[in-house]
């Protein structure tokens, strides 16, 4: 390869799309990955993410577009010229050799042969380094799946791609390599495109996190910005769980004043996505979080100026640091509301009226033309 790597940048996608057939995989789609970022892919199995990530890689021929890196054109480039690796959600180390051998491959296969330096530093940033002699079937699934990292890591690529990586792992193994994943990322600077559905794991990890829905990109930000202030109701569901409320608008100013489930709910004009001029109908989102829960008989109680809906406890669950509560009321049959378990409260059993009470500040506005349900995780998604 003459063609040395430039001094890096920006992976670039520009009216991006693939089709299979009259199928649109990938809707035309322009992204900007800044170098050095955390960049998570997200979104439900079969809206893209790995169409996108194959393309990046060179693996998928885009159907339009261009992908450049660094503000060089590489959408013509085969992959083994792209300066990117992918990290797979199978490892596919090889058996035979062990984890010294597997992490030199690259190296190898370049006709380097002093590779001990390299292995060691490598082996050494994903903390394997005791672990050099074994062969794979030695190691437990997050080890591989270190070395799998590291293997693509030597080839220093200015990007690398990981698809599903941590897929495969328990949950508790998952959280570990999350953060060790994230640590890696901080200690060699290279931008890490990461693809999964797990929208836990990419607000834990990402900078930036593309919401994917349908083959196309719905939303883009940093995750306590998109967490806080979701555009449509498919981010706002996928995202966590939000309570989406429908009502009617009555007025609008700084604040927006809707009627919904017989009162009225206040939200701040800022924080909503949706045109107001003509009044109409309203969705209001609050997160469960965001909400307290005080008895009916405590009402007078509530500070005045709060939002406030009326309700009835229809299932609680305790789950250790929380107690997620089902509220059945004329705002929404399902409201979630979760309450910190600082000190436990007698009383909030199903059956037990309640009012819901939240700071206005905390509600956002989005358009109800949209399908209030988009998003919503199903039993068989959760599986
Ligand atoms: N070679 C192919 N031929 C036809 N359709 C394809 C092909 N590859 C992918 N698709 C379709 O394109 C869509 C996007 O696939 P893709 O693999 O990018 O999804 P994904 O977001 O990675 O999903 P998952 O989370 O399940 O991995 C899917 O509907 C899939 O069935
Ligand atoms: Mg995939």
């Amino acid at each position: 390869m003459t063609q040395q790597q430039t001094e890096g940048g920006d992976v670039r996608l520009t009216g991006i799309s693939k089709t299979y057939g009259s199928f649109k995989a990938v809707k035309p789609l322009d992204l900007t990955v800044p170098q050095g970022s955390f960049f998570a892919l997200l979104g439900a199995s079969g809206c893209g993410k790995t169409t996108t990530l194959r393309m990046i890689a060179g693996l998928e021929e885009a159907t339009t577009g261009t992908i450049s890196l660094g503000g060089r054109d590489i959408t013509d480039l085969p992959p083994y010229k792209r300066p990117v690796n992918t990290v797979f959600q199978s490892y596919a180390l090889f058996p035979h050799l062990d984890i010294t051998e597997n992490v030199a491959f690259g190296l190898r296969r370049r006709g380097i042969k002093s590779v001990k330096k390299q292995v060691d530093d490598m082996l050494e940033l994903v903390q394997l380094g005791d672990f050099a002699k074994r062969k794979p079937h030695q190691l437990s699934g997050g080890q591989q799946q270190r070395v799998a990292v590291a293997r693509a890591l030597i080839n220093h690529p200015q990007v690398l791609l990981l698809d599903e990586p941590l897929g495969a792992l328990d949950l508790k193994l998952r959280r570990q390599m999350q953060l060790e994943l994230k640590r890696i990322q901080t200690e060699v600077g290279i931008t890490f495109i990461h693809v999964t559905h797990d929208q836990e794991e990419a607000m834990t990890m990402a900078d930036t996190v593309a919401v994917m829905n349908g083959g196309r990109v719905e939303q883009l930000g940093a995750p306590a910005d998109l967490y806080e202030n979701p555009k449509t109701t498919f981010v706002a569901n996928f995202l966590g769980t939000s309570n989406l409320i429908e009502g009617e608008i009555v007025s609008a100013g700084t604040d927006i004043v809707v009627a919904a489930g017989g009162g009225k709910l206040r939200l701040p004009t800022e924080r909503c996505s949706a045109p107001t001029a003509n009044g109409g109908k309203l969705l209001l989102g609050v997160r469960p979080e965001k909400i307290s829960l005080a008895h009916a008989d405590d009402a007078d109680a509530i500070a005045d100026g709060r939002n406030r809906v009326t309700g009835r406890i229809v299932d609680s669950s305790f789950i250790g640091v929380s107690t997620q509560y089902v509220v059945e009321s004329p705002a929404g049959k399902a409201l979630q509301v979760y309450e910190q378990n600082v000190e436990r409260r007698a009383g909030l059993r199903a059956g037990a009226e309640v009012v819901l009470h939240w700071n206005p500040a905390h509600t956002f506005g989005l358009d109800a033309a949209q399908d209030i349900d988009a998003g919503v995780e199903t039993v068989e998604d959760a599986a």
